[in-house]
This record gives structure tokens, sequence and C-alpha cells, in this order.
């Protein structure tokens, strides 16, 4: 596997603590940039979060703030799994880390309008308002982008709704602009991201390793499987990481070329991602839908990760 470029956008967030520790560890990975919008929480509590778990595991990556809400509709947070602070649980030191003063959807456009074409890939585990914004700034950057990666949406179930996943009903018109850019888009539903599941067995191996990384990782994922059992009645999933896992390497998933098209009016059923699995619209494929995840090669990617930050 060849190391790539990638600017990880996220709302952190649990999950996107965990992905962002994975992102910055990796050796097939050079993480260009990490953008935060708002989203699990306000802007700037998941930049704070985002600034904690840089400073706590000493990740140098810079980290620009974005959207403030969604394109067009207020933000509905998700404080019941994530908490007030939207990543409850761990107790962060004084914060050494700085954001950049660059709003991220300017810092995306500069990034992939100057480095080659095909270079940069963006891994999206937040709603898409930041990445929808910059192709609204500069549209040629849809094509310049190697992959944008988005964690969101479902063939079938949701789990904000009955038919939508949090990051595409937060932002639906967001998501609907990236998926019809013209970019390589490859969308990592609730379909196989529920497949990378946290059981208690796995929490308590993962939390017994060494070092920094392992430390935060327990006092998050621990709240954060508290809350899931609580509401949700099941062991979480790691939706941002499984993302971040196929940046690793993209043989984790299977995936079909697909016409998806975003619900942005529906009265029961806004934000769901319709997937045209039997070609019954007659439109174009637009989207590289995932259909099946090898779970099992995700845990070994994981364990490494957090052991880079021993020491
Ligand atoms: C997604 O919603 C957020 O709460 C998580 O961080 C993840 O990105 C899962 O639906
Ligand atoms: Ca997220």
């Amino acid at each position: 596997m060849s190391r790539h470029s990638v600017i990880l956008d996220v709302d952190t967030g649990h999950d996107d603590a965990v992905a962002i520790m994975m992102a910055a560890a990796s050796p097939e990975i050079d993480l260009v940039a990490i953008t935060v919008t708002a989203g699990n929480q306000y802007l700037p509590k998941t930049l704070a979060n985002t600034l904690n778990v840089c400073s706590e595991l000493s990740i140098d990556t810079p980290v620009y703030p974005g959207m403030t809400a969604p394109l067009l509709r207020d933000l509905v947070p998700a404080p019941l799994i994530h908490g007030e602070s939207g990543l409850d649980g761990p107790i962060f030191g004084p914060c050494a880390k700085k954001a950049e003063k660059e709003h991220a959807a300017r810092f995306i456009v500069d990034a992939v309008m100057s480095a080659p074409p095909g270079t940069i890939t963006i891994v999206a585990v937040a709603p898409l308002t930041n990445v929808a914004m910059a192709i609204k700034l500069e549209p040629l950057i849809a094509l310049r982008l190697s992959e944008i990666v988005v964690m969101g949406g479902s063939m079938r179930a949701g789990n904000v709704t009955p038919s939508a996943e949090f990051n595409i009903h937060a932002d639906p018109e967001s998501a609907a602009i990236v998926f019809s850019s013209g970019a390589r888009v490859t969308m990592l539903g609730l379909d196989v991201t529920t497949r990378v599941v946290l059981t208690a067995e796995r929490l308590d191996f993962l939390s017994r390793l060494p070092g920094k990384a392992a430390s935060l990782f327990s006092a998050s994922m621990r709240h954060y499987s508290a809350a899931c059992q609580k509401y949700a009645g099941e062991c979480p999933a790691l939706h941002d990481p499984s993302c971040v896992a196929y940046a690793i390497d993209p043989s984790i998933v299977q995936k079909k070329f697909l016409n998806v098209r975003v619900e942005c009016a529906g009265a029961l059923t806004l934000g769901r991602t319709v997937v045209d699995e039997s070609g019954v619209s007659g439109l174009a494929p637009n989207v590289y839908v995932a259909v099946s995840y090898d779970a099992d090669r995700f845990w070994p990617l994981l364990e490494a990760s957090l052991l880079k930050y021993r020491g």
C-alpha cells in the first residue's frame, strides 16, 4: 500500500476522535490537515475536542475550523450519544494546540488546487458542509481530488430517523452537492460501518494496551459504549474509524457503482440516501457504495495505531 495524502473532515465526537488517532498514526496516510465542522456538537465544541485530542497525543497536523452550521438548516447536535461537550468522558489537561486562522473550506480549495491532480483524498466523517462549501467555492476540486470517502447514509435503515443516518440528515443539501459534484465519491453507510462493533471484550482488551492513545480511547469509548447501550440498546459501531481503515487499505471494502440521490424534501425521509441498487431509475451511477466490510481486518489496524503512541 502506498502512502497518500488525506484531509480528514471531522465533527469530533467519540468515533471521530478514534478516526483522528488512526489517521495520524498510519504509515499509509500522510495526514495533510484536519478540517472541522459543526455536527455532533456546535463548532466551538467540535473544534475544542479536535484540538484537545491532537494536543493530548502530540499530533502536529494543522487543524482548520470550518462551517458553524449546515448550509441551509439549523444544527441539531447529538448530545445523547456524544454528551454536552461532544466528547464527554476523557478529561484533558491544558490544550497546547491552536487552530489555524484560515477557514476549512478555503484551505481545502487551496490545498487541492495547488497539489498535482489526483493526489489528495478527503475522508469526511461528519456532515458534508465543509466539503460542499469547498466545492461551491471552486467546483474544479471535484475532479482534482483522488476520492471523497464519506461516512454517511445507508442503503436501508437509518440511525437518527428510520430513514436517515446522522451525518446526511444533519445537512442533506451539502450531501446532495457532494454526491452530484462529479468527484469520485465512496459512501460507507451504516450498512457497512455497523459491522465494526466494539464489544465489551474488545474495549477491555484495547484499554489494556500501553500508551496515551489507548488511555484516551478507553476513556472516550467507555462513555460512547454506555450511551449507545442506553439509547440504542447495542454495542457501539466505530463508524468514523472504519472509513480511515478503508483509506489505509481499500481492499477492506467491497463496493458497487450505483446511482445515489439524497432526499432533501421528504417529510418522513429527510436525509435518506436513495440508492438505486437495481438500476430502476435509469440514472447514471455517481457513487461507489460500500456493500460489505471485512471487519476482522479492522481490529489489527486499530491496535497498531494505538500502539504508535507509546512512550
Ligand atoms: C455518524 O454520526 C456521528 O454521530 C458519528 O460521529 C458518525 O460520524 C454515525 O451516524
Ligand atoms: Ca463523526
